[in-house]
């Protein structure tokens, strides 16, 4: 449009047309901007517990009464969860009695990020990829992986299991792998 022409166009219309192209310019601007805000916002939590509720492959939050009168005692369960390193499938881990353990167990192979099966039978995590083992608790037993597999916490809170980083020391040790410190906080 000519610099002429546009001088034609009434000043309500151009009013109306600044509007609209700053309406649609700041828009844009949000709708990239969300998902950044959202990455620098903590993890939602659910009925006030600390974490994010882990998630069934279908993406609902699990629901432990559910979850516990479908599991063996010592079974290790595959869930979508936090992501300590991003947004890992995470086992929770089900104790001897019966009950959700404090902790859970990142799925990701520590050699080159294969999904760890549970072999239920043998109570340990075998890599399906490269031959590396872990036992129930994620520590190493055969590499070629370098490290055990990741900690997470777990708490259970409204009948959901919440999941958050662990920050405390690594309480596993085994003959390949001895860090008191966890390797990936
Ligand atoms: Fe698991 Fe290589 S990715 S052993």
């Amino acid at each position: 449009m000519s610099e002429s022409a546009a001088q034609e166009i009434p000043m309500s219309r151009r009013q109306l047309l600044s509007f609209v192209t700053g309406g649609a310019i700041a828009a844009t601007t949000a709708a990239t901007l969300y998902p950044v805000v959202l990455y620098f916002l903590p993890p939602s939590t659910a009925g006030g517990g600390e974490g994010v509720a882990a998630k069934d492959k279908e993406g609902k939050d699990i629901s432990v009464s559910k979850l516990l009168a479908a599991v063996t005692p010592g079974e290790r369960v595959l869930t979508l969860g936090l992501d300590v390193n991003g947004g890992d499938a995470t086992y929770i881990v089900i104790n001897d009695q019966k009950e959700v353990a404090n902790f859970g167990i990142n799925a990701v192979c520590t050699h080159l990020g294969c999904v760890v099966p549970w072999d239920n039978g043998a109570k340990q995590f075998k890599c399906p990829c490269h031959g590396s083992v872990y036992n129930a608790d994620g520590g190493l037993e055969r590499g070629p992986a370098p490290q055990p597999l990741a900690l997470v916490k777990t708490t259970v809170s409204e009948d959901k299991v919440l999941i958050a980083p662990w920050t405390e020391q690594d309480f596993r040790c085994t003959d390949l792998w001895c860090n008191k410190d966890p390797y990936w906080a």
